[in-house]
């Protein structure tokens, strides 16, 4: 049984005092309601507040995640933060590849390659993104540019390392749209990165690989996409912004893992 993992991706939102109460809120929503065992927590804050987040969450279990970092461990990269300093904070997880990472700053497949085995290398559990946009879907490629994403994201990773990769499918039409991917879409293309992931290594390895949907993700929609076979949680956006809506999409992980 894969787990399922709920994050919460706060993009660039919240300051220290408003993301400690966030925090804080869904701490205490976690405390009084607690997950099933399947089920992680984890939360994704802007750099300058992981600290605070940090603390508003130690010894609850919910982990803490970055948005993003570079992929060498120090150096003249003017703006970026390595895997280390994320570690140094209490990170254990790191979004990598993001559609608005490869949009607004160019990154490509090749790039998230090399943050994804620095992260591993660090021990941080990157959750890599991959995901068509509009005209791709309405080209018919989807199938075509998901699949080259994984492969070249996950280009010369050995099938020890994958065991610690999460992978976020998140189509571009659908994020902060409002406009979610149907249940049978996203499990149609879930089930093709999972088709990838078992042409990669193995089948075996490929059912054991978490793949979070994202892309307008709210309470009243989480059961029905979480209740797909090959989709294993959530990458939240606008949703995980108020701590009574991110807890009812961890419900809803929750009453399906049982
Ligand atoms: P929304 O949930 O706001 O659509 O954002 C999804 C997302 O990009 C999460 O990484």
């Amino acid at each position: 049984m894969r787990p399922y993992i709920v994050a919460g991706n706060w993009k660039m939102h919240m300051d220290s005092e408003s993301g400690t109460a966030l925090a804080r809120s869904i701490h205490e929503g976690l405390a009084a309601d607690p997950p099933s065992d399947g089920v992680s927590v984890v939360l994704c804050p802007p750099f300058p507040v992981l600290s605070s987040v940090q603390a508003a969450i130690a010894g609850s279990g919910i982990g803490l995640g970055a948005q993003n970092m570079h992929n060498e461990d120090h150096g003249a990269f003017t703006g970026e933060v390595a895997p280390g300093m994320l570690r140094a904070v209490g990170c254990t997880f790191v979004i990598l590849g993001h559609s608005e990472r490869r949009q607004h700053f160019h990154e490509d497949d090749a790039f998230i390659n090399r943050k994804l085995r620095a992260a591993l290398t660090h021990g941080l559990t990157p959750i890599v993104c991959v995901g068509e946009t509009l005209e791709q879907r309405e080209a018919g490629i989807t199938e075509e540019v998901v699949g080259g994403q994984v492969r070249g994201v996950l280009a010369g990773i050995t099938a020890q390392e994958m065991k610690g990769v999460v992978l976020a499918y998140e189509p571009i039409w659908a994020i902060g749209t409002g406009r979610t991917a149907t249940p049978e879409q996203a499990q149609e293309v879930h089930a093709d990165i999972r088709g990838v992931l078992a042409s990669l290594f193995d089948r075996g390895l490929a059912d054991r690989i978490v793949i979070q949907y994202g892309g307008s993700v709210k309470a009243d929609n989480a059961a029905e996409l979480f209740a797909c076979p090959d989709v294993d949680g959530g990458l939240i956006g606008g949703a995980s912004l108020k701590a009574q809506d991110f807890l009812a999409i961890i419900r809803a992980a929750s009453t399906l893992a049982g």
